[in-house]
């Protein structure tokens, strides 16, 4: 990246990196707005932006920003980042960050910067999560932020900037990664607990190469039909604030008081919220079989109440389950499209590879990416000779 850096901005005289890892979700989906919990594994892909100031030799100092995989050029007079408005565009992120960190009191000094990803954009993997949070780390530039504020900073920035009203899991998780763990992060405390998996056992993300149109204004009418929910039981249960207040024995009692789709949708976050303590805890006991059993059971869920797979997800799904060696496999972030990720036996990873690609190719002509899932390390400065 020196070198790159020098090539395109002439010197790297006081050049950092930053790092930002994309992130697999083992299980909790779509629990995160509704405050509940998690089960996020951050990725050894990552964003990686090396930055230097750009000096002022003279008008007005600039922030450029070039993205190795757009091979693209922009640039801002660093001074009017706060009044610029989003153009549906890679920039919306970065520019996002930008203006979040000037609202939270810290000046854009003019800057160069170099982005380079290895997360695939779209895949359900968070790459937009790794581009904020890594952004907010260059910008900064050293300035200290503490870890909890920087994840909900970017938050923020997708919310305001980006236009999606996503939970706090993907900024939270290239902030908190860890080597070697799953990390369990409670939505409403914002605390967090670091999950060992057991032995004998690996994750492995399938990419369906498709990410559907629907997705944005799919997960918004979710976020406001949990909300419908929510209202709704609080007709009988009034101290209920989120979803997340709500056990499967409440909701089953009031389920028939709400409108079909509004409770298929809170069935499916109540239920998925008891998932995750019984994957974690089966997991503390090696139960390999149980936390398998979940995995489907959270696909299920995800498919038929919460409807927010597709044809290529559920496909990939059940061709993974016929593998020798599967424990467990579902669809994993956002939904209609992106990865599955597939719980198995390490010695059976190779052969699996081989038969999903095999089936997929034969189904949709497509050739489906796969991604070894290696708990790594959360965001941060990279010093020469680390590993994550
Ligand atoms: C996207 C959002 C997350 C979360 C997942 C679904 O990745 O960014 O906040 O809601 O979908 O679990």
């Amino acid at each position: 990246m020196i070198a790159e850096f020098r090539k395109l901005y002439g010197s790297a005289e006081g050049l950092r990196v930053f790092r930002a890892p994309g992130r697999v979700n083992l299980i909790g989906e779509h629990t995160d707005y509704n405050l509940g919990f998690v089960l996020p594994v951050a990725l050894d892909l990552a964003t990686y932006i090396a930055t230097a100031p750009s000096g002022v030799p003279s008008g007005p100092g600039k922030l450029r920003m070039y993205s190795e995989f757009r091979q693209e050029m922009c640039e801002w007079n660093a001074a009017d980042i706060g009044a610029l408005t989003p153009q549906r565009h890679w920039t919306d992120y970065p520019l996002g960050v930008a203006q979040e960190l000037l609202r939270a009191g810290f000046p854009i000094a003019p800057a160069n910067l170099l982005i380079r990803s290895t997360v695939p954009e779209g895949s359900g993997l968070s790459s937009s999560a790794a581009l904020e949070v890594s952004t907010a780390l260059a910008l900064l530039a050293g300035r200290p932020l503490d870890p909890l504020s920087l994840a909900r900073l970017c938050q923020r920035a997708e919310h305001n900037f980006a236009g999606i009203p996503c939970g706090i899991m993907d900024q939270y998780i290239s902030v908190f990664g860890r080597q070697h763990s799953a990390v369990e992060i409670d939505c409403r405390s914002l605390g967090h607990r670091f999950v060992e998996l057991p032995a004998g056992v690996t994750f492995v993300a399938v990419n369906t190469m498709v990410k559907h149109a629907l997705a944005g204004s799919a997960y918004k009418e979710r976020v406001a039909e949990c909300a419908a929910a929510v209202a709704g039981i609080q007709r009988t249960f009034p101290q209920v604030e989120s979803l997340r207040d709500v056990s499967p024995e409440q909701f089953e009692s009031v389920a028939s008081s709400l409108p079909p789709v509004v409770a298929r949708r809170a069935r499916h976050v109540v239920t998925e919220d008891a998932r995750v303590g019984r994957f974690v805890e089966a997991s503390a006991r090696g139960d390999l079989a149980l936390m398998g059993t979940l995995l489907v059971e959270s696909h299920r869920s995800l498919q038929h109440d919460y409807e927010v797979s597709c044809a290529e997800l559920d496909f990939l799904v059940d061709t993974a389950l016929a593998i020798d060696g599967v424990f467990g496999s579902r669809m994993t972030g956002g939904g209609f499209g992106g990865c599955t990720v597939t719980m198995l036996r390490p010695d059976a990873a190779a052969r699996f590879g081989e038969e999903m690609a095999r089936a997929y190719q034969r189904q949709f002509q497509t050739t489906p990416q796969t991604y070894a899932c290696r708990p790594s390390a959360g965001a941060g400065e990279v010093k020469d000779g680390e590993e994550f």
